[in-house]
C-alpha cells in the first residue's frame, strides 16, 4: 500500500489521541467508534474516566450495555467483571470457588486516557505525540461546555478543514455571521512539524449576533492531525475559546466533538450563551460539509483538487497531517512503497 493510502493512514492514526466521548456523558458505559474499533467509555467507582475493549473475552457481551462495579465494570451477560485501567477479569461469578480463575487469566484491553478540554481521549496504540497544552490558554481561567457531539459522513481530516477554513464564512455562515466578506486577506502561516497558527483581524459586522461582542483577533492555533482551536481575543472585552476535534470514526465517517469556553476576563455572555451561539454556527456547517465529495481529503492524490490563495492554511494542515504520517511510519517501521496501489 501506498505511504497515504487509506488502510494506511488508519495503520498511523492509532498512535494519536483522539476523543471518544464528552466528560460528562461516561457516569454510565458508553459505546464509542475509533478508527474502526468498538470501544466502551465508562468512569469507575473511583472517578477515573476508563476506555476499554467493547466486547467481552467470554463470549461476547456488550459491556455498552453493562454497569460500573466495585471492581470496574460488569458485563450483562454472566456477570465477569473487568479493571478498567488494567482490562485483567476481576471476578467470574459462576465460580464455585471465585479465586480459582482459569489457568490465562482473561482479560479486554485498555487504552490509556487522559481527560482535557472538557472530553475524554484515547490512543490505540503507542502514542507518538502527547495531547497538548495550548500554551495560550496557560494563564486563562476557562469555563468550559462541552457541545453536543455531530456526527458526520465525512472523514475526519475534511471536518477539521472546515474549522480551519475561512472562505466559507460569506457563503455557509450568513445567517448567523451576517454581511462577511468573501475576500481572504492574504495570512501568514506558521507551522512547526504538526503544529500551526495564525492569526486574522475579524471586524463586527453590524447586526450580526455572532460578533456582537466588537472586532476580534482570532488566533488559530492546530495541531495535526485531529485539534484544531481558536483563541479570539476581544481586546477589553476579555477571551473565550473555541476548540474542534474531529474523531475518526473510520476512513469516511466521523464524530465532530468540540467546545467552547469563556475566560473570566470576557464581558459578552456566559458560556452557556457562548456554546449557544457556536452551536449555530455549526449547525450551519454541517448540512454543506455532509455532503462534499470526496468525503475525505484525498492525501493519496487520487482525486485532483483545485486550491486558491485562501486555502493556504488548510494546505498547510495538509501538510502537517502528512508530516505527522511520515513521523509515526518512520518511527514504527510501517514500510509503505510510494507506487500507487
Ligand atoms: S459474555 Fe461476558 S460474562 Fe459471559
Ligand atoms: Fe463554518
Amino acid at each position: 500500500m501506498s505511504r497515504y493510502s487509506k488502510a494506511a493512514l488508519q495503520q498511523a492514526y492509532q498512535h494519536c489521541w483522539f476523543v471518544v466521548a464528552r466528560s460528562q456523558d461516561i457516569s454510565k458505559p458508553k459505546s464509542a467508534v475509533l478508527l474502526g474499533k468498538d470501544l466502551v467509555v465508562f468512569r469507575d467507582k473511583d472517578g477515573n474516566a476508563r476506555v476499554t475493549d467493547r466486547y467481552c473475552v467470554h463470549r461476547g457481551g456488550d459491556l455498552a450495555i453493562g454497569e460500573v462495579c466495585d471492581s470496574g465494570v460488569r458485563c450483562p451477560y454472566h456477570g465477569w467483571t473487568f479493571d478498567g485501567g488494567t482490562g485483567k477479569c476481576t471476578g467470574i461469578p459462576a465460580l464455585p470457588d471465585p479465586a480459582k480463575f482459569p489457568p490465562n487469566a482473561p482479560a479486554i484491553r485498555a487504552y490509556p486516557v487522559i481527560e482535557r478540554f472538557a472530553h475524554v481521549w484515547t490512543c490505540l496504540e503507542e502514542p507518538m505525540f502527547d495531547l497538548p497544552n495550548p500554551p495560550e490558554i496557560q494563564n486563562l481561567d476557562l469555563d468550559w461546555r462541552a457541545a453536543e457531539p455531530i456526527p458526520v459522513p465525512i472523514g475526519f481530516m475534511a471536518a477539521t478543514e472546515n474549522f480551519n477554513d475561512m472562505a466559507h464564512f460569506a457563503f455557509v455562515h450568513a445567517g448567523s455571521m451576517g454581511k462577511v466578506s468573501p475576500i481572504v486577506d492574504a495570512m501568514q502561516i506558521n507551522r512547526r512539524g504538526r503544529e500551526l497558527s495564525t492569526t486574522i483581524h475579524y471586524p463586527s459586522i453590524p447586526g450580526s449576533e455572532f460578533s456582537s461582542m466588537g472586532d476580534a483577533w482570532m488566533h488559530y492555533h492546530a495541531y495535526a492531525p485531529g485539534i484544531a482551536t481558536i483563541l479570539y481575543d476581544y481586546g477589553e472585552g476579555g477571551h473565550r475559546y473555541l476548540v474542534d476535534f474531529p474523531s475518526p470514526v473510520g476512513p469516511e465517517s466521523a464524530i465532530i466533538y468540540w467546545g467552547s469556553a469563556t475566560a473570566s476576563d470576557f464581558k459578552h455572555g456566559s458560556a452557556d450563551e457562548i456554546l449557544a451561539l457556536e452551536t449555530k454556527v455549526f449547525d450551519e456547517d454541517t448540512p454543506i460539509v455532509s455532503r462534499i465529495v470526496p468525503k475525505e481529503v484525498p492525501l493519496d492524490g487520487k482525486v485532483r483538487e483545485f486550491s486558491c490563495s485562501a486555502d493556504i492554511l488548510t494546505l498547510n494542515y495538509r501538510r502537517a497531517v502528512m508530516d505527522v504520517v511520515d513521523k509515526i511510519q518512520e518511527r514504527f517501521g510501517y514500510v509503505h512503497s510510494e507506487a500507487a496501489e
